[in-house]
């Protein structure tokens, strides 16, 4: 058992969590093995067999979520988060009745993007048979329907159209939905060669617990690296993981990334663009401008600038000079050098 900034990690099977109280808790968050045969090894060199039988797998879960049903309050809600993968459509909707088979009430199923239109790190496949997964379900059970309570505008996001502020609430927030954009920044290259190969975003159950007003206890059966344990540190709240197969270097690193965690503020794309185009007419009103590129950074950084102007559909007195620049740029080199590095013709197409 490890006891740590309030945070309190079983190292054992989560299959009977003997420790905890009837109706003593009031939130579960939790990632399961995938059953994907990916490695989670101990300190003790354990390693857990992550490719069971389909049937067994199933019968395994329901146990846990039985579990996690004796442990709850009456109130209590879970958040019980599985990705699909390429090569098992659908097991995520049988690992979601496998908690319904278990006595749990399922309200809604919430989207979280890993990575869109470019912002958060993912590995392309590279294949042609599908397309990357760059989302995972957030299946949202509760154990009792009229007693549990959720506080959507904790989580809230400013109106696009200020105009609605006063018409359906008088502060400027409203429900952000059912999809969240949770990007993951990088790799999860460190974790996984430490032992633990598949660690969700602290900001996933962070964003959990503030759904869910007064919460007071958080349990997580497969606590893995405990993230969502470093989520109970950020919030100052008490938090309760089980994990079988626990590396203890990783887990205490993990909780205490939770003293610093920072939610990323993501910019509303219609905030963005309307900023964007008053940023460019300001820049129109400026006699300066480069005469020349001079580095292929510079010239990179040019294609993006005239890329978003096209998206926009933004015409500035400057945007024919960045356009006769690039051209510039890209004449002046070597063609046959260049055809590698830029291939400008693609860029043209895509200008
Ligand atoms: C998908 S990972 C959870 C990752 C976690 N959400 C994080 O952010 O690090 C599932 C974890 O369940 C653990 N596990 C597997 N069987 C278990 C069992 N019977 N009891 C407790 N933990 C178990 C695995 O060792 C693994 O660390």
């Amino acid at each position: 058992m490890l006891q740590f900034k309030n945070q309190t990690v079983y190292f054992r099977s989560c299959e009977d969590m003997k420790e905890l109280e009837d109706a003593s808790i009031d939130l579960v968050i939790t990632s399961p093995p995938y059953n994907r045969g990916k490695t989670y090894s101990s300190d003790h060199g354990e390693e857990f067999d992550d490719n069971k039988d389909e049937e067994e797998y199933l019968a395994f879960l329901k146990r846990v979520w039985k579990e996690c049903l004796r442990v709850s309050k009456p109130a209590a809600v879970f958040f019980l988060n599985i990705g699909d993968s390429a090569t098992d459509q659908g097991i995520s909707e049988k690992v979601a009745l496998s908690a319904e088979d278990a006595g749990w009430i399922r309200i809604q199923d919430i989207a979280w993007l890993k990575s869109f239109l470019g912002k958060g790190h993912y590995t392309p496949s590279g294949g042609n048979k599908r397309l990357n997964n760059l989302w995972e379900h957030v299946f949202l059970f509760v154990k009792n329907k009229k007693q549990y309570r959720l506080d959507p505008k904790s989580i809230g996001i400013p109106y696009a159209d200020k105009s609605n502020i006063g018409r359906y609430s008088d502060i400027d927030l409203r429900d952000a939905g059912n999809v969240w954009l949770i990007p993951y920044e990088k790799t999860t290259g460190f974790t996984v060669k430490k032992g633990h190969d598949a660690p969700f975003p602290i900001g996933l159950p962070y964003r959990c617990i503030q759904l869910v007003s007064n919460t007071k206890k958080v349990l997580d059966p497969f606590g893995g690296t405990c993230s969502t344990l470093a989520a109970c540190v950020k919030l100052g709240i008490k938090g309760i993981a089980y994990e079988k197969y626990p590396r203890m270097d990783v887990i205490k690193e993990r909780i205490t990334e939770g003293e610093t965690y920072k939610e990323e503020n993501v910019a509303l794309i219609p905030h963005l663009e309307m900023t964007i185009k008053h940023l460019v007419n300001l820049l129109s009103r400026l006699s300066y401008f480069p005469k020349k590129i001079k580095t292929r950074k510079e010239y990179e950084k040019l294609c993006i600038l005239n890329e978003i102007m096209k998206q926009l559909n933004l015409t500035a007195n400057f945007k024919e000079k960045i356009e006769d620049r690039l051209n510039q740029y890209s004449q002046s080199k070597n063609p046959e050098e260049e055809k590698e590095k830029i291939s400008p013709k693609l860029t043209q197409k895509r200008l």
